[in-house]
């Protein structure tokens, strides 16, 4: 696999598109038509067809950037609609948008704010500029959290802590599960860190019976601290301590808190000095680099952050400096949209084929879903195309024993991403060879299929009976051209993971870009929360559920009979 300064375009970038069609000038009003155009084309070809057409494909359609090898071909995609979608791109202020972000501007327009997650992972400043300097801020924090870490992770004084406790929910979670998961094989060799979230005390209760709360620490992971799933978690950490460890106990050594709201988290009792900022310019979803990753820091120690947060600052100078035909979150983005409001996709499938990689699903899910799950405009306005598809997916080789029969056989449109690294965190003879062989092999049978001649041949090859052939010919035909992309990393290590992430995160706000919405706001999980608070008092009292709907004063009737 190559590696390149990110700065510099791979040597197999997609500039040869360009070559071909160089000198064809694109009428900016036109763009829209002619990628019309270009699908009405494309829908009618088969991947075997655009790779036997161009022998060069793959090479052609592949880019390289350090640790991270992007294989695209396998994507529905023509040299030609790439060099229009990325000059639909620019058409759609793709470009001003991106500078706007690194310059400071309130981009996030409906909370009026700045969406600087680029910050936490600068290693200088001043950023974005000097009349709003972030960095000091930034760096005076990321040195807290490397001293708190430290001291955890030295296991000093009296009572050492043993188990970390990340109590938080959506991006205050996530996050810092996923890549702490993913770095399992780096993490301190006796600290155990936990992450709770779900209201149902069916998480925490079993936690709470393997801890010693003399040697537990609770991290309270909340942007607003008024998040009802985390403040009940932790309320109940905070009863747990006080019934084990008496009145006498000073619980403040318990607990570390994480948050832009500090007077509720000094309300709640957390020491001021054990309250590390998040501020109001990242968003939950965009937060990982910053105190939020305060559990996955103690983890995998401050130097393996500042690795993964390198990788990440890596990918934001490409993305901010790379032209679009070789920007590889441009060009993600641009395949989704392209994949989703030109092709009709409903959904799009991540598919991580390394176990360390367990958590990346759910987590692109917030990320992508959260974020572009809208169906009004910036300008306040009902948007003409569907925006963000259905983010789903699950590890691939457990997924191929599972939904992939849908994916091969079940006639709809999925594209998918296929993310493997080419060296195993956990070498076993065998396993990591059989685990790539996987991961290629059905990305080549969601593209080529399997045509009726060629399972014919293979029929035929074991001698089955040709009336059995022929009964068994159409269900052991795979029709094949379903789109994907491969990210192939050299390795699990912090650099790649904090790229992959970084990645992602900006594919997501280019497509809020071409969709037109604001990627940095999510006013839809609202109402529930509301209608939680109106319905909860209704739980235990059948006279407070006057005036909800039918629907839902039946199942409170029902729940009513067997609540303890
Ligand atoms: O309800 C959605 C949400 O606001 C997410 O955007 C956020 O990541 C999560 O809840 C947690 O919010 P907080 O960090 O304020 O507890």
């Amino acid at each position: 696999m190559g590696c390149c300064d990110l700065r510099q375009p791979f040597e197999t970038v997609l500039l040869s598109f360009d070559e071909r069609v160089a000198e064809m000038p694109i009428e900016s009003s036109m763009i829209r038509a002619e990628l019309e155009e270009v699908r009405e084309l494309l829908q009618w070809l088969h991947l075997r067809e655009l790779f036997s057409d161009d022998p060069d494909r793959a090479k052609r359609l592949s880019l390289s950037l350090d640790g991270i090898h992007c294989d695209f071909s396998k994507q529905r995609v023509s040299p030609e609609a790439l060099r229009l979608l990325c000059a639909w791109a620019e058409e759609s202020g793709v470009g001003d948008a991106i500078a706007d972000m690194f310059a400071g501007k309130r981009i996030n327009r409906s909370e009026n704010r700045p969406a600087l997650h680029v910050a936490l992972r600068r290693s200088s400043g001043p950023f974005p500029d000097e009349a709003f300097d972030v960095m000091p801020d930034v760096v005076a924090t990321r040195e807290r959290m490397a001293a708190f870490a430290e001291e955890l992770r030295g296991g000093e004084g009296d009572a050492p802590i043993r188990d970390v406790v990340n109590i938080g929910i959506g991006g205050s979670d996530l996050g810092p599960k996923m890549m702490t998961y993913a770095m399992r094989s780096i993490a301190h060799p006796t600290l155990r860190i936990h992450t709770v979230s779900n209201l149902d005390g069916a998480q925490l209760a079993p936690l709470l019976q393997t801890l010693d709360p003399r040697a537990t620490l609770f991290i309270v992971v909340s942007k607003t601290f008024t998040t009802q799933e985390t403040l009940l978690n932790a309320h109940t950490a905070r009863a747990w301590l006080a019934a084990n460890l008496g009145e006498a106990a000073d619980l403040r050594n318990y607990f570390a808190a994480i948050s832009s709201n500090v007077e509720k988290a000094v309300d709640f009792g957390v020491a001021p000095e054990r309250i590390f900022p998040i501020w109001d310019w990242v968003g939950g979803r965009y937060s990982l680099w910053s105190a939020v990753g305060l559990a996955l820091m103690t983890a995998i120690g401050p130097q393996a952050f500042d690795a993964m947060l390198r990788g990440a600052e890596r990918i934001d100078e490409h993305f901010r400096t790379a032209p679009f035909p070789c920007n590889l979150p441009v060009l993600m983005a641009l395949i989704g949209v392209w994949n989703t409001n030109f092709l009709g996709a409903e959904t799009s499938a991540v598919l991580p084929y390394n176990e360390s990689l367990r958590y990346f699903p759910p987590f692109l899910q917030q990320l992508e879903m959260e974020s572009n799950g809208k169906s009004v405009g910036v300008d306040g306005k009902r948007l003409r195309e569907l925006a963000s598809p259905i983010v789903w997916g699950g590890l691939g080789n457990n997924g191929q024993h599972a939904f992939f029969q849908l994916l091969h056989q079940g006639g709809r449109l999925v594209p998918c991403d296929f993310i493997v690294a080419a060296r195993s965190d956990y070498p076993l003879p065998n396993h990591h060879e059989a685990l790539l062989a996987n991961c290629f092999a059905q990305s080549a049978a969601l593209a080529f299929g399997r045509t009726e001649d060629e399972a014919r041949d293979d029929m035929e090859k074991s001698k089955l009976d040709p009336a059995k052939i022929e009964e068994l010919l159409p269900h052991r035909t795979f029709a094949g051209n379903q789109p994907s992309t491969t990210l192939l990393l050299s390795a699990i290590t912090p650099e790649n993971l904090g790229a992959l992430v970084a990645l992602y995160e900006h594919k997501t706000f280019v497509q809020g870009v071409l969709w037109g919405v604001n990627p940095f706001d999510q006013w839809g999980v609202e109402l529930g929360k509301s209608l939680a608070s109106r319905i909860l008092p209704a739980v235990r009292e059948p006279e407070r559920a006057q005036g909800l709907d039918a629907s839902t004063r039946e199942l409170l009737a029902f729940s009513r009979d067997y609540l303890l």
